[in-house]
C-alpha cells in the first residue's frame, strides 16, 4: 500500500511516501531560520511559507519515490493539533488531491504521528508500551495499547500543566542569549557544562503531571544572580528537564505495568537526554525506544507511517469522507 503523507502543523513543511511501513522518499522543509528573527514562530509566515513550499515538496517525493499519482492508495494529513492557519494548507492540499484522484483520506492526529514515530524506527517495537511526546507544543504520557492486531489506541496518564518541555529549553534559550529554536542552542552549550554544578527541583514530584514553568524562573533567577556560568546553567537546565520527564515517564510504565518506553518529540532529539534514558532504565530493568534522529522532530512519513498503522485491518475505501476539517480527526487522542 502506497501511502503520501503531509505535514503543516506548525514550521516544517513536510512529504512523504511510504510503502507500507517502509519509508520510499521524505523531504522536509524547516522554516526555523525564517522564524529565528522573530523570536518564534509567527503562523501567518508559517501559513505563507507552507504554501509556497507543498506542492515542490510533494513533486520532488513523488518522483523520488518513482510513483505516479495513480500508483497512491491513501492520503494522510496532519489535521490536527497544530496552527490553524498553517494545518489549513496541508488539509486543503491534501484533499485537493483526494478529490482530484479520487482516492481515500485519513486525517491523523499529529501526536499519533510522533508516538508511532518511533514503532517506524525500531519495526520489532509494538503496543502495549508507554509513550512520552516531548516536543515543543506537547510534554504528554500515554499509555498505548493495541487488541489483536487491531489499530493502536492512546490513554492519557500525564500531561504538563504550563509550559512543554520543549517551549522551557525554547524560553530558556533566549534567556542565554540563543535564537530559536532552542532544544539545540542548550544542547551545544552545555557540552562542557557541569550538570551537577545546581540543583534544580523537580516540579509535581509523586503527581502523574508535569510542570516546567518553575524550573524558568529558577534559570532566571539564577542568571539575574551571576553566580554560575552559562554552559552550567545549561548543562543543570537540561539535566532538569531529563529527569523529571524520565521519572514521570517510569512511573507511567510502572503503574500500567509496561516495560517498554517511547520517547519521541523534538526534545527526543536531545543526546543527554537519550543517554539519561538509557542509563536509568539499565537500572530498572526496562526498555527505551526513541525514533531515529530525522524522525523526532515534525515530518511526514510518521504521519503517513500512523495512517498504515491506524488503518490496519480495515478497508481504506471507506476513507472517502472530504467533509472534515483542520482541527478534526478521525481517530482522537485525548489531549486536555
Ligand atoms: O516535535 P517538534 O519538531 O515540533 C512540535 O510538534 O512542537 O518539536 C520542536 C521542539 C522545539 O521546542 C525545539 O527547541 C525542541 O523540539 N528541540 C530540542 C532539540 N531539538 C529540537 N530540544 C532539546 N534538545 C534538542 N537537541
Ligand atoms: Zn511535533
Amino acid at each position: 500500500m502506497n501511502i503520501v503523507g503531509i505535514e503543516t502543523s506548525c514550521d516544517e513543511t513536510s512529504v512523504a511516501v511510504l510503502s507500507g511501513a517502509h519509508i520510499l522518499s521524505s523531504f522536509t522543509f524547516s522554516q526555523a531560520d525564517i522564524h529565528a528573527v522573530f523570536g518564534g514562530v509567527v503562523p501567518e509566515v508559517a501559513s505563507r511559507n507552507h504554501m509556497q513550499k507543498i506542492a515542490p515538496l510533494f513533486r520532488k517525493a513523488m518522483a523520488h519515490a518513482g510513483l505516479d499519482l495513480q500508483d497512491i492508495d491513501l492520503i494522510a494529513v496532519t489535521s490536527a493539533p497544530g496552527l490553524i492557519g498553517a494545518l489549513f494548507v496541508g488539509v486543503s492540499f491534501a484533499k485537493g488531491l483526494a478529490f482530484a484522484m479520487d482516492k481515500p483520506i485519513i486525517p491523523i492526529h499529529h501526536l499519533a504521528g510522533h508516538i508511532l514515530s518511533a514503532e517506524l524506527s525500531n519495526p520489532e517495537l509494538k503496543p502495549p508500551y508507554t509513550a512520552l511526546v516531548v516536543s515543543g507544543g506537547h510534554t504528554h504520557i500515554y499509555d498505548v495499547t493495541e487488541e489483536n492486531g487491531q489499530q493502536p489506541s492512546f490513554r492519557l496518564i500525564g500531561r504538563t500543566i504550563d509550559d512543554a518541555a520543549g517551549e522551557a529549553f525554547d524560553k530558556v534559550a533566549k534567556m542565554l542569549g540563543g535564537q530559536y529554536p532552542g532544544g539545540p542552542f542548550i544542547e551545544k552549550l552545555a557540552m562542557d557544562g557541569d550538570s551537577q554544578s545546581i540543583k534544580f527541583p523537580i516540579a509535581l514530584r509523586g503527581e502523574q503531571n508535569l510542570s516546567f514553568s518553575g524550573l524558568k524562573t529558577a534559570v532566571l533567577t539564577k542568571i539575574e544572580q551571576h553566580t554560575h556560568e552559562a554552559k552550567d546553567i545549561a548543562a543543570s537546565f537540561q539535566y532538569t528537564v531529563a529527569k523529571t520527564v524520565q521519572e514521570k515517564a517510569f512511573a507511567a510504565a510502572k503503574a500500567a505495568g509496561r516495560n517498554k518506553i517511547v520517547v519521541t518529540g523534538g526534545v527526543s532529539c536531545n543526546g543527554a537526554l537519550r543517554r539519561h534514558f538509557a542509563q536509568a532504565v539499565e537500572a530498572e530493568g526496562l526498555q527505551v525506544y526513541f525514533p531515529e534522529i530525522q524522525l523526532c522532530n515534525d515530518n511526514a512519513a510518521m504521519i503517513a507511517y500512523a495512517a498504515y498503522r491506524m488503518t490496519q485491518n480495515t478497508d481504506i475505501a471507506e476513507y472517502k469522507d472530504l467533509s472534515f476539517a483542520a482541527g478534526d480527526t478521525r481517530h482522537e487522542i485525548d489531549v486536555a
